[in-house]
């Protein structure tokens, strides 16, 4: 089975248009995912405890859309659900060129089919592109795992969800599903923090040779969170020899290893930036070792830091 879903995986495409320059990831299930998606966690995260209605997200979010950023990252964590779909109401784009992804927080007492159904209550949505369980942190076994997933298989074959995926799951997690003897469809996506200072060793190649395609979050926290490392003066080089800016650099370090990136911003020039620079360009494999050696020089994580010890490189 592996080898087959390895054939499937990776066939990328190149759909660019004038209208969306963005290409698409083929996933294992045949199923096409854009390279660059817009974030409604980070910039767009609201506190748990607000139930107030955010004009803000909407409008952020119509912005991304209009400028073209027609892959949107939701999470019923981020309790902006209902000012996504407005923004894609409000967007008049229609639905089938976009590509929407909510996530389960898994959260005690819900089954998977309640958050599911809530969620696309929230979105006024019929359904999504991509369907994600949050991270593994609830499961106490590997049964957990199995047991929540075969709950997410459910959906899929609902039709609810065209794919259904994982976040934060390291190989142990993903393990115990892959080779439970009930398994009918195997996880198309893994969405991960990515960047140059956390590569998790060799957990990229083992979803290349796995067949289940990686999304980076987190992708430019060399420029941000993590400045000051042996990344920049390879950024600001890079940047220099393509003509593009160091933000670029690091989106880019992920397309050209076929990983989806999911970034945010509240500033339209960058995200027009993006979709002007980023198909204009590629990395060869010398730069993208040369941005991957550097960043192996320093370590950092800045997402779940409750869950990793200081020196977890996983
Ligand atoms: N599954 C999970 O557990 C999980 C966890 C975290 C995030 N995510 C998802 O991933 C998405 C993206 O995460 P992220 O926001 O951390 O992505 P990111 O692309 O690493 O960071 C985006 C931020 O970088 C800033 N930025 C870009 N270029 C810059 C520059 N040259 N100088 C200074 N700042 C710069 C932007 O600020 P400006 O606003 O100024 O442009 C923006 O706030 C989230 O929205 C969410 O959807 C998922």
């Amino acid at each position: 089975m592996f080898s087959r879903l390895y054939q499937l995986a990776y066939t990328r495409r190149n759909m660019s248009s004038s209208s969306n320059p963005i290409p698409n990831l083929k996933l294992s299930d045949g199923h096409e995912i854009p390279l660059i998606g817009y974030g409604l966690g980070t910039a767009n995260f609201k506190g748990r405890g607000s139930t107030e209605f955010s004009e803000k997200i909407v409008n952020d979010t119509l912005t991304a859309l209009r400028l073209g950023f027609y892959h949107l990252d939701g999470a019923e964590a981020y309790n902006n659900e209902p000012e996504l779909g407005a923004a894609i109401a409000r967007s008049g784009i229609p639905r089938e060129k976009l590509y929407v992804t909510t996530k389960t927080s898994v959260l005690e007492g819900d089954s998977i089919e309640t958050a599911f159904s809530r969620s696309l209550e929230k979105l006024g949505l019929d359904y999504v592109d991509l369907y994600l369980i949050h991270h593994p942190f609830f499961a106490k076994s590997p049964a957990d795992l199995v047991a929540k997933w075969a709950e997410m298989e459910a959906i899929k074959d609902s039709g609810r969800a065209r794919s259904i995926g994982v976040s934060n799951y390291l190989v142990e997690h993903l393990e115990p599903i892959l080779a439970s003897p009930g398994l009918k469809h195997p996880p198309a996506a893994n969405q991960i923090e990515y960047h140059p200072y956390l590569q998790h060793g060799d957990l990229v190649k083992w979803h290349k040779e796995h067949g289940i395609a990686l999304e980076a979050y987190g992708p430019l926290t060399a420029i941000t969170k993590a400045s000051g490392g042996p990344v920049d003066a390879v950024y600001e080089r890079l940047a220099s020899k393509y003509g593009v800016t160091t933000s670029d650099i690091g989106l880019r370090w992920c397309l050209d290893q076929d990983i989806v990136a999911l970034t945010t911003s509240g500033n339209e020039q960058r995200l027009r930036g993006y979709l002007q620079s980023l198909p204009s360009f590629k990395l060869t494999p010398q730069d993208i070792d040369e941005i991957s050696e550097a960043g192996k020089e320093k370590h950092y994580r800045g997402f779940w830091t409750n869950r990793f010890a200081a020196d977890d490189h996983r």
